[in-house]
């Protein structure tokens, strides 16, 4: 039994761990629609789009507000945010933020 201890701990003790990376690995929707600009992971490689990966989830929420109320003015940008509700805006944000590798 004194085998099995550290097995079974190590299992009981990365089970949540597993859940929740993965909770906040799931891609939300509309993601697939930002991705070929700024990459699936908001790791953008052209220099013309900005990198949202680790960026500030509020400041990530209050630029897409930005466009999509046309305070912020850029075609492209204005377009995609005027297709996303509030909750779009919302699961975006918490994405990109919350990338591996980000500091909390
Ligand atoms: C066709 C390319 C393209 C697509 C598709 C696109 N973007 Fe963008 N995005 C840009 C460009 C270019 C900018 C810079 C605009 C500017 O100068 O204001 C930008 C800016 C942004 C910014 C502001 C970044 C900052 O640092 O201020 C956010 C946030 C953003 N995009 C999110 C998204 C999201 C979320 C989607 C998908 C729903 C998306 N974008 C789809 C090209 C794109």
């Amino acid at each position: 039994m004194s085998r099995l201890l550290p097995p079974l701990l190590f299992l009981l003790l990365s089970a949540p761990m597993a859940l929740a990376q993965n909770k906040a690995l799931n891609a939300p929707p509309k993601s697939g629609q930002c991705t070929a600009c700024h990459g699936r992971d908001g790791q953008s490689v052209s220099p013309v789009n900005p990198i949202l990966r680790c960026q500030h989830q509020a400041y990530l929420v209050s630029a897409l507000n930005a466009y999509r109320n046309g305070n912020r003015k850029h075609p492209i940008m204005n377009a995609m945010a005027n297709s996303l509700q509030p909750k779009d805006i919302q699961a975006l944000a918490v994405w990109y933020a919350n990338q591996p590798g980000c500091k909390p």
